[in-house]
Parts: C-alpha cells; structure tokens; sequence
C-alpha cells in the first residue's frame, strides 16, 4: 500500500528530538523553530511529561467517558488556574477541527441561529462546518459548501457592524493571530467590538486559538490582549505538545445539555496525563513569560534587517515577511543552516518554536537568517 499524497514534504526522517533540537537518522542536528507545526509547546522529549505519559501508560491508558475520569477534572482545574478563565467548563476532544467543529455546533444549539461570521485569511480546520469558515475554496469540496458563512475583511469594525445589522448572527469565529493567513494579529479595538456586538445580538464569540493559543503569544489566549473574554476558546496543538489534543473551553452562561456534544477517545485517560504533564511544566518554568520575553528580543531583532518587508507576530507566534527576491530563504535556513521555520504564503517565514526556547538559541536562528538576507 501507498501513502495517500497529499502534502509535499521535505525529505528529512527525523527520529529523535530533545527540547528544541531534533535529530534525522544520520545523527544530523537540527534547531526547530517550527515546533512540528506549534504543536511541541514544552519541547520535545521533556522529562516530566515522558515520566506523566509513561506512569499513565503503565496504569490504564483508555476508558470511556461513560465512567469518571478524574484526570479530566484535575486537567480543568489546572487549565482554569493557568488561563484564568476559572468558571468556564472543558469539553476535551482530539484536534483543532474538531474543537471549532464542536465550538461553532454549541453556539448553533446555544442561540437557535445558523449564520457564522468568519474573516479574509481565516483558517479553522478541514472538517465540515470548520473547513466552511475557513477562506480557502480549493480545500472547500462541493458537499462543505454553505451560505451560513458570511466572509469578512480581517479587522474590519464598519463591516462587522454591517453584518450584524442585516443578519441573524450565530457566531462570530476569529484567530486572535491568524496563523496560515500569515500571521496577522486582530486588532484589540476588533476583538472588543466583536464582544460588544456578540454581547448586544445574544452571538457567541468564538477565539480560536488552536495555533495562537496555549501561551504562544505571551500571554495564555492571545485574544487576552484585548482585554474582554470570549464566550468559547477553542485549543488543540500546543495542548498535548504532541499528544493528539484538542479542547474548548465554554462560558458560564451556556448551559450543557446531555448529548449534545460529545467522543468516544477525547479527554482519555493518556490524553489528560499529557495534558496535565504540559501545564505543569508551562506554569514551574514561566514558559508563558519567556515567550513573551524570547519572543519579544526576536522580533525586535527582526525589525533591524531592512530587508524584512514586514515583521508581525507576538510572543513566539512570528511572521518574517520577505520580498520575492528572498524567496530561497526559508529552502537555505533548512538545508545549509539545518534551522526548521514554518512558512506562508507568498513569502512569510513562520516562527512557532517551544515555548521554552531560548536567547541563545534565538540567536543562532539571527545568525544564520542575517547570512541568507545580506
Ligand atoms: C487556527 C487554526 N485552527 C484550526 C486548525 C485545525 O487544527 P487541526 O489540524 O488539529 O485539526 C489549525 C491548524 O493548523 C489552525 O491553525
């Protein structure tokens, strides 16, 4: 049998990893600034959490949500601890799909509504109602097709207004940091109208923050910056640091209803163990504070090139925006530097290393980047 084809890829099997490095089978090192796609959130191979996994594999990996799992319970408290949102309530499922699958369904059941608004550059997923709101028609097939998302430009506080006005709005769905769309940050002005408006047309405000979430961005929702909570935040990636996660996280004031949500493998027992073992990890070592912190000396380090056409991000959640004549440099930082970075389209280089990353580290990356631009 074959693989199906679906992505190009880059022919490097790599076998081993330890914080931010990992290794491909002939020995060679490799600095990831990629972090598998913002998913290694603690680095690879951190001691605690292989220890969390491994104790938990040795007791009971898997059992059903038909019985108490007090992992699940510890895991939202923890998570209420470290994000700050205390009263809100955890459903745990398997990836960001299926968490904004879940967090679009809930605020549909909540509000008795159909329409979703969702904004230019969007990307929320490849299922069905997530791959509806997100803004790329080649990965919309025919069936996904729906006119229950209305698409809006990215920061627009006229055009949000519009839309509420000549629609029944059932939710509004946005990246506090748009990730594929190339790392563009929603403006704290936008994010506080969404909420005034979601608050004034009974909408729910859905941040998802399955890439710029889980203290990416230097603080734990990047939506956070705005300083006005959304009524579900959606999680996955950096949750499990490469445990398959995913999570929303819901209001008070959206009551649950048996069977209106629910998996038969999220929250198990390994998965809350990874879970747990992440967040242990992020609030003893300060690893939201030192993204801010690595993150910050980066992007302002960035900013000196002049040949950077622009620079945006926060926290370890960066976009290096290159002209097209720099088009190789991403190609030369992976194979003559042996750097991991993530891209987007046109020419964006994507940063999304651990959280716990360091300067020296940040600077062998400056280093090598300074070499391919000059
Ligand atoms: C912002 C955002 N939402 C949702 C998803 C979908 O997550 P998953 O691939 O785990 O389904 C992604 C994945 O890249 C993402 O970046």
């Amino acid at each position: 049998m074959k693989l199906f084809d679906v992505y190009p890829i880059n022919n490097i099997n790599i076998t081993k990893g330890v914080g931010s490095l990992v290794y491909d089978g002939k020995g060679q090192e490799y600095l990831d600034l990629y972090g598998g796609h913002a998913v290694i959130s603690i680095g690879h191979t951190n001691p605690h959490y292989v220890k969390r996994l491994e104790d938990q594999l040795h007791k009971i990996g898997f059992y059903s949500n038909s019985i108490e799992i007090p992992l699940q319970t510890e895991l939202a408290e923890k998570l209420g601890h470290v994000s700050g949102k205390e009263d809100y309530q955890l459903f745990l499922c398997n990836s960001g799909a299926e968490a904004n699958e879940n967090a679009l369904k809930l605020a549909s059941f909540y509000n008795g509504r159909k329409k979703v608004i969702a904004f230019k550059g969007a990307f929320h997923g490849r299922t069905s109602l997530a791959v509806s709101a997100t803004d790329n028609p080649k990965i919309i097939a025919p069936v996904n097709e729906t006119d229950n998302i209305i698409f809006l430009p990215f920061n627009d506080e006229a055009a949000l207004a519009q839309a509420f006005a000549e629609n029944e709005i059932s939710s509004v769905i946005i990246e506090g940091i748009q990730g594929v769309g190339g790392i563009r940050v929603a403006s704290e002005s936008f994010l506080k109208k969404i909420r005034s408006l979601c608050d004034a047309h009974n909408a729910v405000f859905i941040a998802d923050s399955v890439q710029c979430g889980y203290g990416r961005s230097g603080k734990f929702f990047s939506h956070d910056f705005a300083g006005v909570d959304a009524d579900i935040y959606s999680m996955a990636k950096g949750i499990g640091n490469g445990f398959p996660m995913g999570a929303i996280i819901i209001s008070p004031k959206i009551k649950p209803v048996y069977y209106m949500l629910g998996t038969t493998f999220g929250g198990n027992h390994l998965a809350c163990a990874a879970g747990l073992a992440v967040l242990e990890v992020m609030a003893q070592d300060n690893l939201i504070q030192n993204a801010a912190e690595v993150g910050g000396y980066l992007i302002d380090e960035l900013k000196k090139f002049k040949q950077v056409s622009e620079v945006r991000g926060r926290g370890l959640m960066i976009g290096i925006e290159l002209p097209a004549e720099l088009a190789d440099v991403k190609k030369n930082l992976l194979f003559k530097h042996h750097i991991f970075t993530g891209e987007a389209k046109p020419n964006v280089i994507r940063l999304l290393p651990a959280l716990n990353l360091t300067k020296a580290y940040a600077d062998r990356f400056l280093e090598a980047f300074a070499k391919e631009v000059n």
